[in-house]
């Protein structure tokens, strides 16, 4: 199996890592010349991938192609390479639906929106496909845990989800910056909140049979400081916020 990336960048890299990190067989990943740091370092780190001239040679020499680059770079070029019948194509574009891909495509290839995250480079994390496909559905369980999703409507609420990534960091930033301002050093402030809520993802996990509600109501001592923060957090709508936000990506994602 040959493997091509259109579009070489945050998502492609991490992707192109948990390929190699993992005992998927294939022959070659081929990649877009763009970003040429970024492909420059894949090819240093990875001997089986190669940097193409352009995104055609990908298409050409490839059976799996992955979008990976932005809807408004993909609305520029998609329609202008020439795909192949029997190739399997993987969209990560966020905002270009199933149809309008098709319609780009022109060529009666296999199409699948996938939405894999960063942690994928660690074989890590949740990868949503739409449509259900068993072949793509087996490549991304190597490097994740696929998630099977027939409607694409449905899918959507899964893509609005993956907009809060960069606020849940920020969320972690925010409490390490102020633990080092009391005077923990930085590096351990770091440590110390990203090892705390791993710890607590990890426990929701484990848990996650149960309604979330349970480990909202357990993690409070009566009067405590968990239910004075929740509470302090609530009265400053927080949490409303939270919602009001992803129906607004959702909006945006569903034209
Ligand atoms: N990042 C995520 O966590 C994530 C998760 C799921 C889905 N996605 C989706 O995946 C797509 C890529 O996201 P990203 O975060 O990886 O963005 P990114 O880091 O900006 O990567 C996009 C890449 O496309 C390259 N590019 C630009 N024009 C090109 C062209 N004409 N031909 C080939 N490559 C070209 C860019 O190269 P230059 O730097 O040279 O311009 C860049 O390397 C988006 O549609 C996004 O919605 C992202």
């Amino acid at each position: 199996m040959k493997l091509g990336f259109i579009g070489t960048g945050k998502i492609a890299s991490s992707v192109i890592t948990g390929i190699c990190n993992s005992d998927l067989k294939f022959k070659k990943i081929i990649i877009s010349p763009r970003n040429r740091l970024i492909a420059k370092n894949l090819k240093k780190k990875f001997k089986k991938v190669i940097i193409a001239k352009n995104n055609q040679e990908i298409l050409d020499k490839t059976n799996w192609v992955f979008l990976s680059i932005t809807p408004k770079v993909g609305e520029k070029i998609i329609k202008n390479l020439r795909f192949k019948t029997h190739q399997t194509v993987v969209s990560f574009i966020s905002s270009i639906n199933l149809s309008r891909l098709k319609k780009m495509i022109q060529v009666k290839s296999t199409i699948v929106r996938a939405i894999p995250l960063p942690p994928i480079s660690l074989k890590k994390g949740p990868v949503p496909i739409c449509p259900p496909n068993k072949k793509v559905k087996a490549f991304f369980d190597k490097i994740g845990s696929t998630i099977e999703i027939k409607d694409e409507k449905l899918s959507i609420n899964f893509w609005s989800i993956s907009g809060m990534m960069a606020s849940y960091y920020e969320i972690l930033r925010v409490m390490a910056s102020w633990l080092s301002k009391r005077g923990v050093k930085k590096k351990e402030a770091r440590k110390y909140i990203s090892s705390l809520f791993l710890a607590l993802s990890e426990d929701a996990v484990v848990n996650s049979k149960k309604d979330l509600k349970f480990l909202v109501k357990e993690s409070q001592t009566p009067k405590g400081l968990n239910q004075q923060g929740l509470k302090e957090m609530s009265k400053k709508r927080t949490f409303k916020s939270i919602t009001e936000t992803l129906n607004i990506i959702h909006k945006r994602l569903y034209k």
